[in-house]
């Protein structure tokens, strides 16, 4: 990225302690596109407004557009990764491709601050979006994930976080923006929890206390670090950058993790979730789908701050 790239939305903002996250599909007509669009200019002033009453609190708001929703909303050119998710692995592990055109992830200290955005942009969007899941995610003590183990260790920072998720020279009209993949996930924590320990250390990876990885000798190859570490044909490896929430129900048995990942394209996302769903050599499978289930899926592309802006008139 470059001085003169145009400013990406909130992608790299540090880890919050409380998100909501909203998938919306875009109503019939030419009014809903209308409102849609004119919104994309008015959001950033709706975070500014709402996060200025608690300047310590981080909200923040991405927003992102499915492969159709681009198309019908803003047409040509259109982002190069951008296409609709692809589904991976088959009965008993499947990633399944869920409806959604408009993505919002927003974050903040405070779950009041976030639960006061989602209102006013759902105010603002009135009837033309249809809200088709939306999830409150919280901080589970020192950030782990709700099946115990840290969540986000290996999360690039600084320059690299921007490397790894920001758009640059390669699709120029599109510089600055990213590709976010979600997937929410259930877990069996009954099954989940009737493994030892060191079993469940051996599922993801690393020691479930001091979060240290496992020594390579001794980690299984259908562990989750395993299956997705990757790296490029010359033996570079490439990072996304996760920010992985826990929610649920304890009254319903409902256990989960809001998976979300940003890249610099969607390829990475998505030699992950084969390696994990189909396996790697195929078979190999990630372990930690025993005791998951993927329910949603989608791929959107996020556009810069400033081409959201553009957006409006488009
Ligand atoms: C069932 C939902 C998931 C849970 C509970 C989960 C949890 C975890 C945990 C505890 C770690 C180890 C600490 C860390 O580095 O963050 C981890 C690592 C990682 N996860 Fe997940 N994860 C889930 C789904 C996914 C998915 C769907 C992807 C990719 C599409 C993914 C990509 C990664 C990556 C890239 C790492 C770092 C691997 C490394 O460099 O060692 N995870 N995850």
């Amino acid at each position: 990225m470059t001085i003169d790239t145009p400013d990406p939305q909130a992608v790299c903002s540090p880890i919050t302690s409380s998100a909501i996250f909203i998938v919306a599909t875009l109503n019939a007509g030419t009014d809903a596109e209308a409102r849609v669009k004119g919104w994309c200019g008015d959001l950033a002033g709706l975070v500014r407004s709402v996060g200025k009453r608690v300047p310590a609190g981080n909200l923040s708001c991405i927003c992102g557009f499915s492969s159709s929703a681009w198309d019908r909303l803003f047409g040509s050119p259109r982002p190069a990764s951008l296409h609709p998710f692809r589904e991976f692995g088959g009965a008993g592990r499947h990633a399944p491709a869920t409806p959604g055109d408009l993505l919002l992830h927003i974050r903040a200290d405070q779950m009041d601050l976030c639960f006061e955005l989602a209102t006013q942009i759902m105010i603002a969007l009135g009837d033309a979006v249809t809200v088709v899941d939306e999830v409150q995610g919280f901080r589970y003590f020192d950030m782990r994930s709700i099946i115990g183990f840290v969540d986000g260790t290996e999360n690039p920072v600084g320059r690299k976080a921007v490397n790894f998720t920001i758009v640059g020279d390669e699709d120029p009209d599109f510089s600055g923006g990213s590709y976010v993949l979600v997937q929410k996930y259930l877990h069996n924590m009954n099954a989940w929890n009737e493994l030892s320990v060191e079993a469940q250390e051996r599922v993801i990876g690393r020691k479930k206390l001091s979060d240290i990885e496992l020594d390579e000798t001794v980690k299984p190859s259908n562990s989750h670090s395993a299956l997705t570490t990757i790296t490029t044909a010359q033996g570079e490896e490439v990072k996304i950058l996760r920010d992985n929430m826990p929610f649920g129900r304890p009254g319903a048995g409902e256990f989960g993790t809001f998976f979300i990942g940003y890249a610099r394209s969607a390829e990475p996302m998505e030699q992950m979730l084969e390696n994990m769903f189909v396996g790697k050599p195929p078979g190999n499978y990630d372990r930690l789908l025993d005791f998951s289930t993927a329910v949603t899926g989608g791929l959107f592309f996020v556009p810069s701050a400033d081409l959201l802006e553009e957006l409006a008139d488009r």
